[in-house]
């Protein structure tokens, strides 16, 4: 079908990345949010990371003014009335979502395809609080969106076929790689990275391992970055946000929010976007360490490393084997969605431990 004007709810972290990728993409983009303030922090969040790609020389001024330029940017919902694909990128909330949604519902066309990047909502619900259920699909972006190459591409029992066929078209055409998957809490990369990240909160609330070392041990092993600073990157508010939703599903313990992060998020510490989360940073945004103290140099531990990655293994050969995900599916998750050097499937059939 072809998208020609689409919009995005939400310009904080995963949003603006996500109209980025867009207006690199060429696609005419609406980005709204919900105050002036918001809005121009959004406007701040793309203006930095394009800026950035000048910096390096990856893109001229002039694409980026041209990038820039295909962005409209309002604070009124009406502004969406004419977008033929909306996605939303509010905070992890329900009920934030569902009055998106039924807001959604009011100012769109009857041919608008909605879309909500929630990380591990159930999609099914948010469809439930409009009219049309039938026109709902999940599209969840990976973070930072205009690096990270997989999107997954979420149908529930609802969602009318040939939008998440056209949903999956527009995510292949903007140079990224589509897995479409069903409506479970999580979906597959985040109910496999959670289910690492959380038991690297848990096991630094121990006492048994410092930030510094736990986030070195991981990166000792070829990870891009150690669990902490990863946490940090996403947003601890979000990480608690989802953690919760995939631990109401599965009961596990691995997937139990650590109190230290429900304590970092109840103080405002919510990482990068903050300035402060298990790191304190130069600034709010920045991804530098501040302080000679924080930026202490860990030491890697293969103890501490096969305590998080040995279970997270065997959780992906679980999900696998119990039919929740293709074995390819699990190893795109990890490789394009979290830049893991290799996915986990492939890591145990190297490891000569999956025969099929
Ligand atoms: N915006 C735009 N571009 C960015 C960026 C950002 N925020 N951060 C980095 N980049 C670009 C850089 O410009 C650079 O591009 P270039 O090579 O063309 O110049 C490239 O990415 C590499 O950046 P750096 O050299 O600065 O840094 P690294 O090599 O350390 O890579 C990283 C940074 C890509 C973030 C890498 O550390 C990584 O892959 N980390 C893991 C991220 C991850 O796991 N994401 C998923 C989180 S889960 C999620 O989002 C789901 C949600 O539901 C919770």
């Amino acid at each position: 079908m072809g998208f020609r004007k689409v919009g995005v709810v939400g310009l904080g972290t995963m949003g603006a990345g996500i109209a980025e990728v867009l207006a690199r993409g060429g696609v005419e983009t609406v980005g709204i949010e919900i105050n002036d303030a918001a809005l121009e922090r959004g406007r701040d969040n793309i203006e930095s990371s394009t800026g950035r790609a000048v910096k390096r020389g990856r893109l001229s001024e002039e694409a980026q003014a041209q990038i820039l330029g295909r962005i409209v940017f309002s604070t009124d919902f009406a502004a969406l009335s004419d977008c033929d694909l909306v996605i939303e990128a509010v905070p992890e909330r329900i009920d934030l979502k569902e009055k998106v949604f039924a807001e959604l519902d009011k100012v769109c066309g009857p041919d608008a395809v909605l879309a909500t990047n929630t990380s591990s909502l159930s999609v099914t619900e948010i469809a439930a609080a409009t009219t049309r259920p039938d026109s709902i699909v999940g599209v969840h972006f990976f973070n930072p969106a205009p690096v990270m190459k997989l999107v997954e591409v979420i149908s529930t029992e609802r969602s009318r076929p040939e939008f998440v066929a056209a949903v999956t078209e527009l995510v292949r055409d903007l140079g990224k790689t589509p897995v479409t998957i069903g409506d479970r809490a999580g979906f597959v990369a985040n109910r496999l990275l959670f289910g690492y990240l959380g038991p690297a909160a848990q096991l630094l609330e121990s006492g048994e391992a410092g930030k510094e070392d736990i986030d070195a041990s991981m990166t000792a092993i070829g990870l891009p970055m150690g669990p902490l600073t990863l946490m940090d990157l996403i947003g601890l508010d979000t990480c608690l946000e989802v953690l919760e939703a995939i631990h109401r599903d599965s009961g596990e313990a691995r997937h139990e929010p650590a109190p230290l992060l429900r304590s970092l998020v109840a103080e405002g510490a919510l990482g990068r976007k903050t300035g402060r989360g298990f790191y304190t940073y130069e600034k709010a945004g920045s991804g530098s360490v501040a302080g000679s103290t924080e930026a202490v140099e860990g030491k890697a531990s293969s103890e501490i490393s096969d305590r998080l990655y040995g279970p997270y293994l065997q959780d992906a050969a679980e999900m696998v084997r119990s039919g929740y995900c293709d074995a390819d599916a699990a190893d795109a998750a990890m490789t394009l969605g979290c830049g893991f050097p290799v996915g986990p499937i492939t890591e145990l059939r190297n490891r000569g431990q999956w025969a099929q």
